[in-house]
């Protein structure tokens, strides 16, 4: 898969998916990280991308220009473009699913205040990775892109390593435990000791379930306003 990021700190984004698993797909060729800053496409001699809003009011916007011309330059048949706000689409795994099943995404991390309103008809999909205000698109651009990175086939190693998982059929995952058996007086629960593969597996159901309707009663139910990623990809 091809990932651009169109943000006037890349090293926000690069950094933090260099490590690890990301890391190690980025140099086994699953993920081709690209990115592309607007100031420069800038033309004054201050490569000016932000402006006071107007109307008034606190903070800088991120200008239409600079932002339409970085998104060209990457931008081609078939890209997906997500624009990063805390008035997107709320992100989850579904979307997360939706999102690995494309050729190539394209992220516009806006900065400051945000970016100017005539910028987000570019986009095919705004996505929020929660309610709360980042300085920046880009930490969350670094969330989406891990998430939907390792959903890649052939990234995590063992094949079946997503399938069980939190979130896949809409329960949170049973807790884990490893060596040793008994640490500091607390003992690994019977079942997970037993070897009895349907024992482990009605456990496993049954701490999901139970966690599940204590932590996250919401999950169960329907969501109200789903992201649409699947429809959204439209240019
Ligand atoms: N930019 C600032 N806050 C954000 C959030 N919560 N999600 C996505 N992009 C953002």
């Amino acid at each position: 898969m091809r990932v651009d990021a169109v943000t006037l700190f890349p090293g926000m984004i690069d950094g933090p998916l260099s490590e690890s698993i990301v890391g190690r797909a980025r140099s086994e060729g699953f993920l081709e990280l690209g990115f592309v800053n607007p100031r420069d496409f800038t033309e004054d001699r201050h490569r000016t991308v932000d402006d006071k809003p107007y109307g008034g009011g606190t903070g800088m916007v991120m200008m239409a220009e600079p932002l339409y011309r970085a998104l060209k330059k990457v931008r081609k048949r078939g890209s997906c473009v997500i624009l990063l706000t805390p008035k997107g689409s709320k992100f989850d795994q579904a979307a997360a699913v939706e999102l690995s099943k494309k050729k190539h995404l394209v992220f516009i991390c806006g900065h400051y205040e945000g970016v100017d309103e005539r910028v987000t008809p570019l986009a095919d999909l705004q996505l929020s990775i929660g309610d709360y205000v980042l300085t920046g698109g880009e930490p969350a651009a670094v969330a989406v892109i891990d998430a939907v990175t390792r959903l890649i086939p052939g990234v995590l190693r063992k094949s079946d390593a997503t399938v069980n998982e939190t979130f896949g059929d809409g329960l949170l995952e049973a807790p884990h435990y490893t060596r040793p058996a008994v640490w500091r007086g607390k003992k690994v629960p019977e079942a997970l000791l037993s070897g009895n593969h349907r024992l482990i597996a009605q456990w496993r159901l049954e701490q999901a379930q139970a966690l599940t309707s204590a932590e996250r009663p919401d999950l169960a139910k329907p969501a109200k306003k789903k992201a649409g990623v699947a429809k959204a990809a439209k240019h």
